[in-house]
């Protein structure tokens, strides 16, 4: 790992599951009991604002039950010493990576901590319940909704994402079932510009085939466990 010099990290669901957060897809996934189609589409939230609304509410609030784990820690800790170049991209919503400390951190679907104005565009912290008909208080007449990317979206700061990519000599997959893209394809870019691949899961991925390495185990062990690695 000594001829690394720029980092690139994305981060997954599975990164938070340790700290009790559910993830997506696993048995007592989130989206069970709800269709992803009413709950995180641009139709759902057209057809019945208030159970979206509900729905990333009820996520919202728990943020305050639960506390980042020694793997968002070790990423903050890598974050703060490592000198070359360092980016963590992370497909959740929480905010876990930033209680931790993590600096070099980009939201690709959004902030539960945050709301979104459908008209202006404009994104203002939040951090209680935001009832379906809130008012922006920018432009003064479009509705806030929650700040998350919906499936059919753009992700946020794709530009940045793919330029920190293709300067990567490391990309590390954290978490994550490779299951949506455009985060499911950042493994071949990597590859693309001849970076190192290395996946932390707990049981393969969709895309553990693109990875140079893949190693197996709960990413509160695997996280820390490479860092110690990179800082040497
Ligand atoms: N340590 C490491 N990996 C874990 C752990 C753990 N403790 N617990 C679960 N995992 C792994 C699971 O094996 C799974 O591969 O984390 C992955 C979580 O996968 P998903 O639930 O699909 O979550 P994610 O990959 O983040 O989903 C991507 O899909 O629904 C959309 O927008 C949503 O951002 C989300 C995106």
């Amino acid at each position: 790992m000594d001829d690394i010099r720029n980092i690139v990290i994305l981060t997954g669901a599975g990164i938070s599951a340790e700290s009790g957060l559910a993830t997506f897809r696993g048995p007592d996934g989130l989206w069970e009991g709800h269709r992803v189609e009413d709950v995180c589409t641009p139709e759902a939230l057209a057809r019945d604002a208030a159970l979206v609304h509900r729905f990333y509410d009820e996520r919202r609030a728990k943020l305050a039950d639960v506390r980042p784990n020694a793997a968002h820690e070790a990423l903050a800790a890598l974050d703060a010493q490592w000198p070359g170049e360092l980016l963590i991209v992370t497909q959740n919503v929480d905010d876990l990576h930033e209680r931790a400390g993590a600096k070099r951190l980009i939201h690709m679907h959004g902030e539960l901590r945050s709301a979104l104005c459908a008209g202006c565009g404009k994104a203002k912290r939040w951090t209680e319940a935001l009832p379906p008909g809130s008012v922006c208080d920018g432009c003064g007449r479009a509705l806030l909704r929650p700040d998350i990317v919906f499936f059919g979206e753009m992700p946020y700061e794709m530009d940045a994402i793919d330029d920190a990519l293709r300067r990567a000599d490391l990309f590390v997959s954290v978490g994550t079932s490779g299951a949506v893209y455009p985060a499911a394809g950042f493994v071949q870019t990597a590859r693309h510009v001849g970076a190192r691949t290395l996946e932390l899961n707990l049981e393969p991925s969709a895309g553990s085939f693109y990875f140079e390495e893949s190693r197996m185990g709960a990413a509160s062990v695997l996280v820390p466990e490479l860092v110690r690695e990179l800082l040497g």
